[in-house]
């Protein structure tokens, strides 16, 4: 019996397998049982013998079958690592990543340049009021630069927003002088009835920039105006001001970059002038400065509005600005940093 049930459980390659035997063996039908239930037939002075001998051979076929168990736990262990073996000197599957759109490539590099310089970067919102986007920025109800915006009106007081200016006043209202000057900038969405064009999209994206404090000069905003231009245009590109009108600013300027396309000589993109307007500025309306209770015979200030569609399709050189909001991503793909 010993022999037969030692070489039994050595067979037994699986569980199923050993678990049967274990039954055969030290089950309650099985063989050492059996003994056990007829130990009436021994001699009663062989009976303590043939007990100890079958516990014994209990106690060896248990060590057995477990032993062997777990082997064979084992074994299917190391098999399952085996078949689930990765090689992590392969190569990896690069998964199906999106791109940054190039816009926000623009933005984001612009907003930390301004962080770095201790601007706060603000968000207002996108259906705004008359109120900010017009009469807190010195354009009331009846003033005639209001058509200079096709804006689209909601009702008589709200309206999508035609600039992100009406962040200025917004920020101005709140701001604490004693804590320190202001200084900020406000990106977004803006929408304008315009019919959409190679040049022009009801909707696009501006980033506002105001800074407010005592002594704020027109060399400071020029200052500004230059350092945004050669960051992102390169140091190289030249850039010119020229006198422009804006209800809010006095006086107001629109910064022309040197044409790319030309090299400044001149060509059908920029119209035989050789330089490219991308954006507006001024240093901060009296008015504007009041009307959100700051004193302007003490504070004054400079601001700007960029448009970041301009500056994208100057940079990448992209030939229609629909590009950007008809999200093919033939187009987009374009602009995947590899690394
Ligand atoms: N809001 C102006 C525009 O949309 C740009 C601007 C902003 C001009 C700030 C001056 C100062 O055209």
């Amino acid at each position: 019996l010993r022999k037969d049930g030692l070489a039994k459980i050595k067979e037994a390659t699986d569980e199923k397998k050993l678990n049967e035997v274990r039954v055969e063996l030290v089950g309650k039908k099985g063989e050492l049982t059996k003994i056990l239930h007829s130990m009436k037939e021994v001699a009663p002075d062989k009976r303590r013998e043939v007990g100890q001998r079958v516990n014994e051979l209990r106690d060896l076929f248990n060590e057995q079958l477990d032993g062997t168990k777990e082997e064979i736990l084992k074994a299917l262990a190391q098999k399952k690592l085996e078949e689930e073996r990765i090689d992590v000197t392969l190569p990896g599957k690069r998964g199906h990543v999106g791109s940054k759109h190039p816009i926000y490539l623009i933005l984001d590099d612009l907003e930390a340049l301004f962080i770095g310089m201790g601007y706060q970067v603000v968000q207002g919102p996108e259906i705004e009021t008359d109120h900010y986007v017009f009469e807190m920025m010195n354009l009331p109800k009846d003033h005639p630069a209001r058509d200079m915006q096709e804006t689209f009106y909601i009702d008589s007081e709200n309206l999508l927003r035609s600039q992100t200016s009406g962040d200025q006043a917004r920020v101005l209202e709140k701001h604490d002088f004693a804590k320190g000057p202001l200084k900020m900038v406000g990106p977004g969405k803006v929408y304008r009835r315009d019919d959409d064009d190679a040049t022009h999209s009801h909707q696009f994206m501006q980033m506002e920039g105001l800074v407010v404090d005592k002594h704020v000069t027109m060399g400071d905003l020029k200052g500004t105006l230059e350092m945004i231009a050669k960051h992102v245009f390169g140091a190289d590109r030249a850039t010119r001001l020229r006198p422009s009108y804006f209800p809010f600013t006095e006086p107001s300027v629109e910064m022309d970059v040197s044409c790319f396309n030309c090299d400044g000589k001149g060509c059908p993109i920029c119209k035989y002038t050789g330089w490219i307007e991308v954006l507006g500025a001024g240093m901060v309306h009296p008015n504007v400065l009041e009307n959100a209770g700051v004193d302007s015979s003490v504070y004054g200030g400079f601001a700007f509005g960029v448009g970041l569609d301009r500056f994208a399709i100057l940079k990448y050189g992209v030939d229609d600005i629909r590009d950007f909001y008809t999200n093919d991503v033939r187009f987009l793909g374009q602009f995947r940093k590899e690394d």
